[in-house]
């Protein structure tokens, strides 16, 4: 059986969650392999959200195993609550979760540390999550880390902890209650992770023995494409890698492993943070986005600026991804606009035609050229027929297909796991 990995192909948010829930319906088990508690992945259980930051949406699922990869950074705090948080929910984790020992782990000190560095760079913040994402993998890359499996020797962790604090706070201009309460949250960090040892396995080991034996693996991406450190819209980033490639090294299964890779979309774009966003609506048009698409951000409820659908970016993400097929979500929410557009080229001056994606400093000055659609006033929230569609509706979809050069099969209507079109081709 196959490895489905799902990325999200924007800048985040476009509905990773919901897709991954609907898919691992029928799945084994599900891998997060990127990110950590900058992520947000909105389930709808009963009448209400669940929000997933850092495990895989696969633990809603009774039956479902679910891995976290070596390619996330871990936050033992953050992850005590979230695992109280599903308990409350009532959902019983028991045995189901398995953390890579290999994982970097995220000391509360390097929330510190980012919030220096946001600060340093003043007006050209990144706006990130402050969830030290980038400090940890900064961490990582400088071979000055630490990782679960260090946590298995006791007394050398604990050492290592304290020198670790010490380090860290020795770069910082601190007052000593701010010091103090840093660390008392290490002695936090340091019990919780102490406890997590338990949960640690060998992930590679585990899938391969699950692919063995015929199971279906859905990898689970975080962030967005255009957020990837490496293609995305440097320097406003994140620090984790976001692409299907990814999924391979994180988890540990070569990519001969992976069958399949699902680009999320949303059916407009979306940005929490700050950077480049060539077909962001700053009026009348993107609040109107933003609140039909209740677009505030799960993790750290700031709105998320809001723009048009961009053709050039998607057929660049997906280029980037080798996307089999595009899952579309949020359509309903474009319902009551008499037209919408969508990018297909950009300009920089009206004899320069851009039509390819380009992620450097230049991005800033593009103008998007818009096509504009019919748009429709029928509610198809909760759709699940291609026919229930108008046919404007189907128009927009078939021109995404177009623009991207890959086949739409599913077409979310709603945020409930049901509320899909799947097309059969
Ligand atoms: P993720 O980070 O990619 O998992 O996306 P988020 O959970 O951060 O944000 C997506 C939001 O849209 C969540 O509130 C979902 O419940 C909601 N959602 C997902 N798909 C749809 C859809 O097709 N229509 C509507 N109206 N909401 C959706
Ligand atoms: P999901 O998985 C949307 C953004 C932050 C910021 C930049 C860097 O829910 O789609 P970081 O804290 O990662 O260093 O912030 O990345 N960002 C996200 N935006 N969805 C996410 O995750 C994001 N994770 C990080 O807003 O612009
Ligand atoms: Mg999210």
């Amino acid at each position: 059986m196959p490895t489905t990995v799902v990325v999200g192909l924007q800048w985040g948010d476009e509905g990773k969650g919901k897709m991954v829930h609907n898919l691992s319906e029928s799945a084994t088990a599900v891998a997060r392999f990127s990110g950590g508690a900058n992520a947000g992945h909105t389930v709808k259980l009963g009448g209400s959200d669940l929000v997933l930051h850092q495990v895989p949406t696969g633990l809603v699922q009774p039956a479902v195993k679910a891995f976290v990869g070596t390619g996330c950074v871990l936050d033992p705090i953050a992850l005590s609550e979230e695992l109280k948080s599903l308990m409350d929910a009532g959902i019983n984790v028991g045995d189901r979760l398995r953390i890579s020992s290999k994982v970097h782990l995220v000391h509360p000190v390097y929330k510190a540390l980012e919030k220096m560095d946001e600060e340093d760079r003043g007006g050209n913040a990144i706006g990130t999550t402050l969830r030290a994402i980038g400090p940890t993998y900064v961490q990582k890359f400088s071979r000055r880390g630490i990782r679960l499996e260090d946590a298995a020797c006791e007394s050398e962790f604990r050492e290592a902890i304290e020198a670790q604090t010490d380090r860290c706070l020795s770069m910082l201009d601190l007052s000593s209650d701010r010091r103090t309460e840093i660390r008392r949250q290490s002695e936090r960090f340091t019990e919780l992770s102490l406890e997590l040892v338990e949960l640690a396995g060998d992930v590679s080991l585990a899938l391969e023995e699950i692919l063995e034996e015929d199971g279906l693996v859905i990898a689970e991406g975080a962030q967005g494409t255009l957020l990837d450190p490496d293609h995305g819209t440097y320097p406003y980033v994140t620090c984790g890698s976001c692409l299907s490639g990814a999924a391979s090294i994180s988890l540990g299964i070569g990519p001969s492993m992976i069958d399949e890779v699902v680009g999320v979309v949303k059916a407009y774009c979306s940005r929490v943070g700050a950077g480049p966003f060539p077909t962001e609506l700053r009026g009348d048009t993107g609040d109107m986005l933003r609140e039909k698409g209740h677009e505030y951000g799960a993790t750290t409820g700031r709105p998320r600026r809001c723009g048009w659908l961009d053709g050039v970016l998607l057929r660049y993400a997906s280029r980037l991804n080798g996307c089999h097929w595009l899952a579309l979500t949020m359509l309903d929410v474009l319902s009551g606009f008499d037209s919408l557009n969508i990018c297909t080229r950009y300009e920089l001056d009206p004899d320069s035609d851009v039509p390819l994606f380009e992620t450097g400093r230049r991005l800033g000055k593009h103008r998007p050229v818009f096509e504009e659609l019919p748009g429709w006033s029928e509610n198809i929230a909760g759709a699940t027929s291609w026919d229930d569609l108008p046919e404007q509706a189907q128009r927009y979809v078939l021109r995404i297909e177009e623009l991207v050069g890959v086949p739409v099969r599913a077409v979310s209507t709603g945020p409930g796991q049901n509320d899909i079109i799947w097309r059969l081709f």
